[in-house]
């Protein structure tokens, strides 16, 4: 019997009940099913790393903000599909301040997540132009969106950008964009899973291409202002967080509140539609639109039949957040640089034992410290990794569901883990390693 962190015959026997054919190949709801199990069983905590969600409260300027609409009686009203008009203001307000870009209120629009931004962009931007069919995602990504593209039967296409940073991504690109089958690409910035951001010469480079081919960059913003090697949180001053729309007016961006604000549960997120692209006609959209406008097809053809708007209360929510932001009475990065802390001292532990950090670098930049980093350990692929690091009271998930072609890869989510539970995590690393 082997001498495990966490008891070695119940971890076997549990992994044998949940069915699974292995730890590293499952997906994230199965991986916290079953530490969830081991940790019941054992009475011991798992340095939990596996999902991705807010381990900070919500931010209390949006909760009171929000209250106050629900006494104001605003539950019994069905919200404007494109969003209360303060609200609209106030993003327009927030992407001049931070982000140093002019967009009319028209395209500020609230959505139900940055998740239903992406859905009713997936289904739209796939019926601009009839010969045009495919969306390119610039991997690692959300797994989530691959899946909303499945469920709609739309195509997609995707490389690992681990080989094509800086001036290499430029051909690589190309070489998608000029079979005319493009019509969006999506990346996020920062990544998930791998934390890398793109420098000013590769969103420069993304935007050249997408004005050339007139392709829509779809700009996945879910953690807003935490690339925290800069001070992104200064209202009107420098420097802004970083952005494609400076290179192109061809764009969407989704700011996601989930993260910087901590407010995943009310499902709130912000689409901002560029002021050219939502005044464009595209004739293709006729066959499903009332409008040929993309902006007016997207509240009025898409969001409309979606969900008919997004929540009224969690609407007033984001706008006080947004305001005190904006007036600079709230720092919006101020709390979640705990996640920074947090990872420096995790990814330390890590390689001070043997692991290594996969996507290290931006260019020529150590990655940052954030709310995710990837690592691997020599000689395991990540399948076999995942497998033996659940005996050590470590789960995380594999960078293979997110379209890496790093097959050694783990992700690892910083949120969750205490600062209280790093002897345990440096304890447990230091056995791995011994034993391997
Ligand atoms: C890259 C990325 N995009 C989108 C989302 C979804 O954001 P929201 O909670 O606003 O729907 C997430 C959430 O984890 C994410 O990581």
């Amino acid at each position: 019997m082997k001498s495990t962190p966490i008891d070695y015959q119940i971890v076997t026997e549990k992994i044998k009940a949940s069915g699974l054919k292995s730890v590293g190949t499952a997906s994230i709801r199965e991986i916290k099913k079953l530490i969830d199990e081991i940790e019941k069983a054992t009475a011991q905590k798992f340095i939990r790393m596996e999902m991705g969600i807010p381990g900070l409260p919500p931010e209390k300027i949006g909760v009171a903000g929000q209250i106050e609409a629900l006494q104001k009686g605003v539950a019994a009203k069905y919200p404007d599909i494109q969003g209360v008009p303060e609200l609209k203001e106030e993003i327009s307000r927030f992407v001049k301040l931070y982000m140093d870009i002019e967009v009319d209120k028209e395209g500020c629009l609230p959505t139900v997540g940055s998740m239903q931004g992406g859905f009713a962009c997936f289904l739209m931007l796939s019926r601009l132009f009839n010969e045009r069919d495919t969306t390119l995602f610039i991997d690692p990504g959300f797994p989530v969106h691959k899946q909303q593209h499945r469920v709609l039967g739309r195509k997609f296409a995707s490389f690992d950008v681990y080989n094509y940073r800086g001036e290499k991504l430029r051909e690589k690109l190309e070489s998608y964009f000029k079979t005319g089958k493009i019509h969006s690409v999506l990346y996020s910035n920062p990544n998930n899973p791998s934390w890398i951001c793109f420098t000013e010469d590769e969103l420069k480079i993304i935007g050249e291409l997408a004005t050339q081919y007139n392709v829509v960059v779809m700009e996945d913003l879910a953690y807003f202002g935490m690339d925290f090697r800069k001070d992104y949180s200064k209202p009107g001053i420098p420097p802004f967080q970083p952005t494609v729309a400076r290179y192109t007016d061809n764009y969407i961006l989704f700011i996601s509140s989930s993260k910087v604000f901590s407010y995943a549960g009310e499902r709130i997120g912000m689409m901002v539609i560029s002021n050219k692209l939502f005044n464009t006609r595209f004739e293709d959209l006729l066959e499903y639109y009332p409008s040929s406008q993309f902006g007016y097809a997207m509240i009025f053809g898409t969001l409309y039949p979606l969900s008919s708007g997004t929540s009224h209360s969690a609407q007033y929510g984001l706008l006080a957040m947004l305001k005190a932001a904006n007036n600079n009475t709230f720092n919006i990065t101020k709390s979640v640089l705990n996640y920074g802390d947090k990872a420096r001292v995790m990814k330390k532990l890590f390689t001070d034992n043997g692991f290594e950090i996969v996507y290290d670098t931006d260019i020529d930049q150590p990655i940052a410290d954030g709310f995710y980093f990837t690592f691997s350990y020599p000689g395991m692929n990540a399948e076999q990794l995942l497998n033996e690091l659940v005996y050590y009271g470590i789960s995380a998930i594999s960078l293979l569901i997110t379209g890496s072609e790093r097959t050694e890869g783990i992700r690892a989510c910083t949120s969750l883990v205490q600062v209280s539970q790093f002897g345990d995590l440096e304890q447990r690393l230091k056995q791995f390693k011994s034993d391997h």
